[in-house]
C-alpha cells in the first residue's frame, strides 16, 4: 500500500519497523508511533497546534545549556521523571525512597571531609546535617558517597546566579567507620522552577503554580548497592501538598531542629539560631535489585 488514511497510517509505520533488530527499541516505538497517533486523532489537532508543538520542543531543545537543563525540566513537570522513578524503584521495607534528579545537579562537586561548611558564603540559616548510610540488614556502610546540593537560603541554585562562575552549596562526604556522615549547609527554602522559558509559559498556560517544596538534594551510594537519587524535604515547608515536579514523599520529609544562638553540634559558636537534621539512608544490596534498571542516577564512585 503507497496511499494512507487517517486509521491506516498507523499500523503503516509501524510496520517500518519490521527491520529493527532491537526488540526492546521495537517495543518502546511501536507504542509511542500509537499513541502519538491516538493523541493526534483523540483532540483533531490542528496544523497550527501541530507547529506550535514543535515551536515548544525546539524552544526546549535551545534553551538547554552546560548549566540548565529544560528537557529535564519538561520530563519532571509532566510527571513522568517520578513516574520513570517509581517504576524502577519499587519502595521496600526501610530503604531510603528515590525521588527526582532534578535540572540543578552539576557533576564533579568537590570531596570534602565530614564535618565541612558545604555553604560557606551562601545565604541561609545555618543547619547541621548527620546520619548514617546503612545496608539492608541495618549494617553501617563504610565510606557510602553523598554527592549534596541544594539551593541557598532564598531558593537560588549557584547555576541560577549570573554573577556565579562556581559551586555553591554542593560537596562530596564520604561516611566514617560507622557509617556516620555530618556536615553543615543552610536550611532550604521552597522555590520556582525556572520559569523564564517554553516550560515556565507551558506552566503559566495551564494555570499552574511552579513552587517545590524547600528541599537538599543527594545521591547516596556504597559499593554492593544500588546507588540512589533522593531528597530531604523540610518539614512544614510550603508547596509539600502541591510539588511542581511531584517529587515529593512522605517518608523524605524530615524534622529541622531549631535552636537559639550558641554552639553547634560542632563547638563552633553560632551568634545566629540554627537547625540540626538527622536522617538515616538505607540502601539496598545490587544483587537484590536484579533485573531493575536503575536509571535515576547517575554512576558515582
Ligand atoms: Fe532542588
Amino acid at each position: 500500500m503507497r496511499e494512507f488514511d487517517e486509521t491506516s497510517i498507523t499500523q503503516a509505520v509501524i510496520g517500518r519497523l519490521s527491520e529493527c533488530s532491537d526488540p526492546r527499541f521495537k517495543r518502546i516505538m511501536t507504542s509511542l508511533i500509537t499513541h502519538l497517533h491516538d493523541i493526534v486523532r483523540e483532540v483533531k489537532l490542528t496544523e497550527s497546534e501541530w507547529l506550535a508543538a514543535i515551536q515548544f520542543l525546539t524552544d526546549v531543545g535551545k534553551t538547554c545549556t552546560d548549566k540548565r537543563q529544560e528537557c529535564i525540566l519538561l520530563s519532571d513537570t509532566l510527571g513522568v521523571s517520578v513516574l520513570v522513578i517509581t517504576l524502577n524503584h519499587p519502595a521496600d521495607q526501610g530503604s531510603v525512597e528515590s525521588t527526582v534528579l532534578g535540572p540543578f545537579y552539576w557533576e564533579g562537586a568537590p570531596d570534602l571531609p565530614c564535618g565541612s561548611n558545604l555553604a560557606e558564603g551562601v545565604k541561609g540559616e545555618p543547619t547541621f546535617y548527620s546520619g548514617r548510610v546503612l545496608g539492608a540488614d541495618r549494617r553501617p556502610l563504610t565510606n557510602a558517597l553523598l554527592d549534596i546540593w541544594s539551593g541557598d537560603g532564598e531558593g537560588n541554585y549557584d547555576m541560577q546566579m549570573p554573577e556565579q562562575t562556581g559551586m555553591k552549596a554542593r560537596g562530596r562526604i564520604r561516611t566514617d567507620a560507622q557509617g556516620r556522615y555530618w556536615f553543615r549547609s543552610i536550611r532550604p527554602t521552597f522555590y520556582p522552577v525556572p520559569t523564564d522559558g517554553p516550560v515556565g509559559s507551558m506552566l503559566r498556560k495551564m494555570g499552574r503554580h511552579p513552587y517545590r517544596p524547600g528541599h537538599i538534594h543527594m545521591i547516596v551510594s556504597a559499593p554492593g548497592h544500588l546507588p540512589v537519587t533522593t531528597h530531604l524535604f523540610v518539614a512544614g515547608s510550603q508547596y509539600l501538598d502541591s510539588d511542581a515536579v511531584f517529587g515529593m514523599k512522605e517518608s523524605l520529609v524530615a524534622q529541622f531542629d531549631r535552636h537559639p544562638p550558641g554552639l553547634g553540634p560542632d563547638g563552633e559558636r553560632i551568634d545566629t539560631p540554627f537547625y540540626t537534621v538527622n536522617y538515616d539512608f538505607q540502601l539496598r544490596p545490587a544483587i537484590a535489585a536484579r533485573g531493575e534498571a536503575c536509571i535515576s542516577a547517575p554512576i558515582v564512585s
